[in-house]
């Protein structure tokens, strides 16, 4: 690590709790310089010192580093391997059902597992957590209102049950938004809880260092009951799940093992 980038990321530490070195260094890196440079700093120390007194910089640099692009149904046919495979194992084996979707973002995700859910369970049978380090997009998912591109998987059926139109955008309705509870938590410096039945966390471990994704799967894998279920995205296979103490059961998804 070069040492303007390494001072920064130990200022950034002290100052937000978010410890940059566990994020890939290269796209990490570029990803700040270009928002530095566009605000006519010359270096990430000149940065930092701005930013250290202004909430618009901080908020800037906050919104960078927490990329949130998210959707409803995102991967359709891996929801559709929940729903027909995974979900119907979990629901005979264990109730109510604990679920966590970490690094929820705008709340896309746990909503549409809530949808999904509430086909095959009363909400008393199952709870929701859903967190994400970005107080923001907590905020967002709270309120619910979506743009009508994030919807573009959502089943016609499920559309007009769960959301109210109002203009261009889209409500969740309040029986939905009722059974998912969101709350601020970055997966690199707090605890879990225990124990789930299923883990959803897909779409952040891309922006991981190796050291911390080997960290994260032991611990998401210590959180799941025995035989609970591990939901990853697209592109963060788990080469060696036995190391984890998982195994694959189908693209995607890993189930603890003892
Ligand atoms: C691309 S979104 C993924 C959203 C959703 N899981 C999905 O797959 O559609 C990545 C999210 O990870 C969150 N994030 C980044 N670092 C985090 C950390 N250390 N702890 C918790 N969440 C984090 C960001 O704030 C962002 O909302």
């Amino acid at each position: 690590m070069d040492q303007d980038y390494q001072q920064f990321s130990v200022q950034v530490l002290k100052k937000t709790g978010i410890d940059l070195s566990l994020y890939k260094e290269g796209q990490m890196k570029r990803r700040l310089a270009t928002l530095y440079e566009k605000r006519g700093f010359d270096s990430f120390q000149e940065y930092f010192k701005e930013m250290n007194s202004s909430t618009l910089l901080l908020n800037e640099f906050l919104d960078r580093i927490t990329i949130n692009v998210t959707e409803f149904f995102r991967n359709a046919q891996r929801w559709s391997v929940l729903e027909n495979k995974i979900l119907p194992r979990l629901i005979a084996e264990n109730k109510p059902l604990k679920i966590w979707s970490a690094a929820s973002s705008t709340g896309e995700e746990p909503y549409t597992l809530a949808m999904i859910l509430s086909n095959y369970l009363p909400g008393s049978q199952f709870s929701i957590l859903a967190t994400d380090i970005d107080n923001l997009a907590i905020q967002r998912a709270r309120e619910g209102v979506y743009q009508e591109r994030s919807l573009s998987e959502v089943p016609v059926g499920m559309k007009k049950k769960y959301f109210q139109q109002d203009g261009s955008l889209y409500r969740i309705s309040p029986e939905i938004k009722r059974l998912v509870t969101f709350k601020q938590h970055n997966l690199l410096a707090e605890p879990f809880d225990y124990p789930f039945d299923l883990i959803i966390c897909r779409n952040v471990l891309i922006y991981f260092t190796e050291e911390a994704k080997t960290l994260l799967y032991r611990k998401f894998s210590e959180s799941l009951r025995p035989g609970g279920s591990l939901f990853v995205g697209s592109t963060e296979q788990i080469f060696t799940p036995r190391e984890y103490n998982l195994e694959i059961e189908d693209t995607f998804f890993y189930k603890r093992l003892c």
